[in-house]
């Protein structure tokens, strides 16, 4: 019998991807999702149960209506300047919430969990590349809401023998546009879709700080494709399942653009100027995040297969521009084709 695994904030944008990948892999999925963005969500990618996890009676129902072998948790707030403006906001819903979440797991006897956890664990990093031994200082509310669920983690296999394997993800970006997937933020805050947006409309794209002790001055981040991620949850589920193990691992390509990396490639890929101005820091920013990713390579098995930069930049052009903005119909009918 296929596994069932309940995927909350299964319509967003790595929750989607994930979901999608699951399917792939015979897994039945549940998905668990406020639907709060009037994002075009794929028929048939799951069951999809639209409420907030916060809401213990919407889990007990799924708890006692499905049997459900392993829970992923994408339904986080993730803006790091946020966090630093609304911290409470991040520790009810990031911490709080996930808490009440384990409980509810716990009380159904539902013990695999897979955790979206974040580079911004480490900080500003004492060692680049990254590895998992580094230490963890994590300098934004974002950063520590991370921080707490690992370590709450931790306390509950010991405890409770519930178990976890967290995935501190590096930079997610790209797209699936063949499938109506792709990144739709809102606010959108994020590096690459803003800037395929300001050259696009011809408008001024914004780089916050070219002053960091870097290559170049601007920051620099591990870009990860977004079907590396759901590959990545793919191998840790069935690790989980088959060991019975919690672990925590990098998930990152291992390779370092700066920002202005990425402007040039973008200009040079797609052949158009970008405006560019150059911004005072964005706070929260550690100057450069790039991954050691041997412990999931070694363990997992798992390797990125989607990463290069042109792959990552034409995908998300592809979604933003070729699908969702010029031709939903046409898309709704090629996700029907694949999907029904
Ligand atoms: N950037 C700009 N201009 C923009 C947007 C971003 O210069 O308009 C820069 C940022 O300052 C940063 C880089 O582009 O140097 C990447 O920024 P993103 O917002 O795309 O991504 P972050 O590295 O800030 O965020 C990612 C994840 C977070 C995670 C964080 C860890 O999206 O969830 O890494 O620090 F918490």
């Amino acid at each position: 019998m296929n596994k069932t695994i309940l995927v909350i904030g299964g319509a967003g944008y790595i929750g989607s991807h994930t979901s999608l990948y699951l399917l792939q892999q015979n897994y039945d999925v549940v998905i668990l999702d406020k639907f709060i963005h009037d994002q075009y969500f794929p028929k048939n990618l799951g069951k999809l149960i639209v409420g907030d996890f916060a809401d213990t009676k919407i889990l007990d129902s799924i708890f006692s209506q499905y049997k459900i072998d392993a829970v992923m948790h994408f339904a986080a707030n993730i803006e790091v300047a946020e966090s630093v403006k609304n911290p409470s906001k991040f520790y009810n819903n990031n911490v709080s919430n996930v808490i009440a979440l384990l409980g509810k797991m716990m009380q159904y006897h539902v013990n695999n969990f897979i955790f979206s956890s974040s580079c911004a664990v480490y900080g500003v990093p004492n060692e680049v590349p990254i590895s998992e031994n580094c230490e963890l200082n994590p300098i934004s509310p974002y950063g520590k809401t991370k921080f707490f669920i690992e370590s709450i983690l931790k306390d509950y296999d010991k405890a409770y023998n519930l178990k976890s394997v967290s995935l501190r993800y590096f930079n997610a970006c790209g797209a699936l546009p063949e499938y109506g997937l792709g990144e739709q933020h809102k606010p959108e805050t994020h590096l690459i879709p803003l800037l395929l947006k300001a050259m696009q409309e011809n408008s001024p794209f914004k780089l916050f700080g070219n002053k960091y002790p870097t290559k170049d001055g601007t920051c620099v981040r591990d870009y990860l494709h977004v079907w590396d991620i759901a590959s990545a949850h793919c191998l840790a589920l069935h690790y989980l399942m088959q060991n019975g193990i919690s672990d925590v691992f990098n998930l990152g390509s291992e390779k370092g653009f700066s920002v202005k990396e990425i402007v040039d490639k973008v200009q040079t890929l797609f052949k158009k100027e970008i405006k560019v101005f150059i911004e005072k820091e964005r706070e929260g920013d550690p100057h450069t995040l790039l991954a050691n990713a041997s412990k999931i390579k070694d363990i997992l098995n798992w390797k990125p297969n989607f990463s290069s930069l042109d792959l990552i930049l034409q995908s998300a052009y592809n979604f933003e521009y070729g699908f969702r903005k010029k031709d939903q119909e046409f898309r709704k009918s090629i996700l029907n084709q694949f999907l029904a």
